[in-house]
């Protein structure tokens, strides 16, 4: 199965600027893809090239194995995006602004009805389809947003920071919906975030930073790229207790005041062998797993802070630059 989205070599510079720093990755079929970066990382930009709002300066995009810069209009047709702000028509109800989405992409009259109904429904806004959407909360908007995304079935749904400015619930209720388009629609999700618990169940991140890609992979390896768990332990015998550890994981523990630590590999291996092998002698055993806040302050030497990002729209920004260009 080739990749759904397959860039090689991307940078976009704005005058002096280097926005996109000569990245690469790929994104599988059906898989949630994550752009875990601080403000001015580059990722808006990354998804307006890869949404032909923007072109790259050099390098390659392709997109359903359209490229990016030669064949916008395929690209376009098989995608679908969520804008930040909402580009819903508030004078609408939620029924209506589907189904004229619905009529824009050229959905079959006979179908439309049904995929309509469709969206609404696993958005969980069915019952609330002949509202009007000024009468929506944020979070209704933005799910109605991701809902109108899927009409015209894409292949890959694009997302700029989609929960950004929702409370915690509508965020929850949003990405409940999210994290089911892959097994419910058969939609690849590419989608930028900085909150750390999102990046957590992507299947795939690329953590970006100044225009380039410091670290790749799924969660999992990012995590134990860092060396693994931290397993702490109290026992009745630090001494005898490092020496066994030593023997039997080869690993030499270190003692702060009365705790020996020892950095393993999977902690839910290593402490079942350790209290095998000091029976009788443990008295608490606890591990820390290292999260992806840790993998982004080890590439980049600082965290994400939730003043690093504003709430500004810039994809709506590149979408109105695009329509002056053209
Ligand atoms: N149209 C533009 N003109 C000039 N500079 C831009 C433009 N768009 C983005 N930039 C700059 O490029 C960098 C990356 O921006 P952006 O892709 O929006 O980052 P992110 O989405 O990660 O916050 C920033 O320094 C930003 O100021
Ligand atoms: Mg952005």
């Amino acid at each position: 199965m080739p990749p759904v989205i397959s860039v090689e070599g991307l940078t976009r510079k704005f005058g002096q600027l280097t926005a996109v720093d000569n990245i690469s990755f790929q994104v599988e079929e059906k898989t949630i893809f994550g752009f875990l970066g601080p403000n001015g990382a580059g990722k808006t930009t990354t998804i307006s090239i890869l949404c032909t709002l923007l072109n790259p300066t050099s390098g390659k995009a392709m997109v359903n194995g359209h490229d990016c810069k030669k064949d916008p209009r395929l690209v376009r047709s098989s995608i679908g995006v969520v804008f930040q702000d909402s580009t819903l028509d508030k004078d609408l109800t939620a029924y209506e602004n589907l189904v004229f989405h619905a009529y824009i992409y050229g959905v079959h009259k006979k179908e439309i009805k049904n995929r309509v109904e469709d969206a609404l429904r696993f958005m969980g806004l069915f019952e609330r389809k002949h509202d009007l959407v000024k009468k929506f909360s944020g979070g209704m908007k933005r799910r109605l947003e991701v809902a109108r995304g899927l009409i015209h079935r894409p292949k890959v749904l694009f997302m700029d920071e989609p929960t950004l400015g929702l409370d915690p619930q509508s965020r929850s209720h949003l990405w409940e919906a999210i994290s089911e388009l892959p097994k419910e629609h058969g939609v690849t999700v590419f989608m930028t975030t900085h909150y750390m618990d999102e990046a957590e169940v992507c299947d795939g991140l690329a953590i970006i930073d100044g225009g380039r890609i410091i670290a790749r992979g799924s969660p999992e390896d990012l995590k134990r790229s860092l060396g693994g768990d931290v397993i702490f332990l109290k026992t009745k015998d630090n001494r005898a207790a490092g020496l066994k550890i030593k023997e039997i994981l080869g690993i030499v523990p270190e003692e702060n005041e009365d705790e020996l630590f020892l950095t393993s590999g999977r902690a839910e291996e290593q402490i079942p062998a350790i209290i095998k092998a000091l029976p009788d002698m443990v008295l608490s055993v606890r591990f820390q797993r290292p999260t992806l806040n840790d993998v982004f302050l080890k590439f980049t030497g600082r965290e994400i802070r939730r003043q690093d990002v504003t709430g500004q729209d810039s994809l709506k920004e590149d979408l109105r630059a695009y329509v002056r260009r053209h």
